[in-house]
C-alpha cells in the first residue's frame, strides 16, 4: 500500500524569516531584526542558567512545563491553566489551527501579516480571505463588517511587519462585540 501525504501538505510551502539560515550574504555590520532573536546573543543569566543544567539535557522535558507555567503565571497573573508553552510562537500557532480549524472554517486574515497564519490555516484547508490594510486600528469596523461567522480571525499585536498597534481601548469593545470569535494576540518577548 502506498501512503501519500493530503493534499494541503503537498502543496505546503514553509515561510522564509530571515536570519542566519534564511539571509543571503548577511551584512556583519547590521543589526538584524528579520527574525525574532536576540541581536546581542545569549543573555549572560541564560548561560549561567544552562551550564548549571547541562546534565539534564539527557532527560525528556517535562511535557506540561509544569514549573515554567507556574511562574508564568505568577509573573503574567494569568491562571496556569489558561497558559500554553511551546518551542516558540509558531508552534503554538499551528497547534492552534491543529485544535480549533477544519476545511469548513472559515478564516479572515488582515495582510500584510505575519505569513505562518495564512500557511497554517492553508494546512487545515481552512477557507481563506484576505483583508488588504496597511493601518487596522484605522480600518477595524470595515474589517468588523467582514469577519465570517463562526469563523477565525487572526490578529497580530503589533503587527508585523507594519508595528501598528491597536490600542488596548479599540480592543477591548472589538472583543467584546465578537465574543464568539477565536482570536490570538501575540506579543513577543525577547
Ligand atoms: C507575529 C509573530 N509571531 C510569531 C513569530 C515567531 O515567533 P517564534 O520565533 O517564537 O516562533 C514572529 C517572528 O517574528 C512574529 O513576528
Amino acid at each position: 500500500m502506498k501512503i501519500h501525504p493530503n493534499k494541503s501538505a503537498q502543496s505546503h510551502i514553509p515561510a522564509s524569516h530571515g536570519g542566519k539560515y534564511g539571509t543571503k550574504n548577511p551584512d556583519v555590520n547590521v543589526i538584524d531584526f528579520s527574525s525574532n532573536v536576540n541581536p546581542l546573543g545569549c543573555h549572560p543569566g541564560v548561560r549561567r542558567y544552562l551550564k548549571k543544567h547541562l546534565d539534564s539535557i539527557s532527560e525528556y522535558p517535562d511535557p506540561n512545563s509544569t514549573d515554567l507555567r507556574a511562574n508564568l503565571a505568577w509573573f503574567t497573573g494569568v491562571p496556569k491553566k489558561q497558559i500554553v508553552v511551546g518551542n516558540g510562537a509558531t508552534e503554538i500557532i499551528y497547534n492552534f489551527c491543529k485544535t480549533f480549524l477544519n476545511k469548513k472554517t472559515r478564516v479572515l486574515i488582515p495582510i500584510p501579516t505575519f505569513s505562518e497564519y495564512e500557511i497554517s490555516a492553508k494546512l487545515c484547508e481552512c477557507k481563506i480571505s484576505f483583508f488588504k490594510t496597511m493601518d487596522l486600528s484605522k480600518n477595524l469596523q470595515k474589517f468588523i463588517m467582514k469577519i465570517p461567522r463562526n469563523g477565525c480571525i487572526f490578529i497580530c499585536n503589533p503587527n508585523n511587519p507594519t508595528g501598528v498597534l491597536i490600542q488596548k481601548r479599540q480592543k477591548i469593545s472589538f472583543i467584546m462585540v465578537h465574543v464568539m470569535l477565536i482570536l490570538i494576540k501575540e506579543q513577543n518577548l525577547m
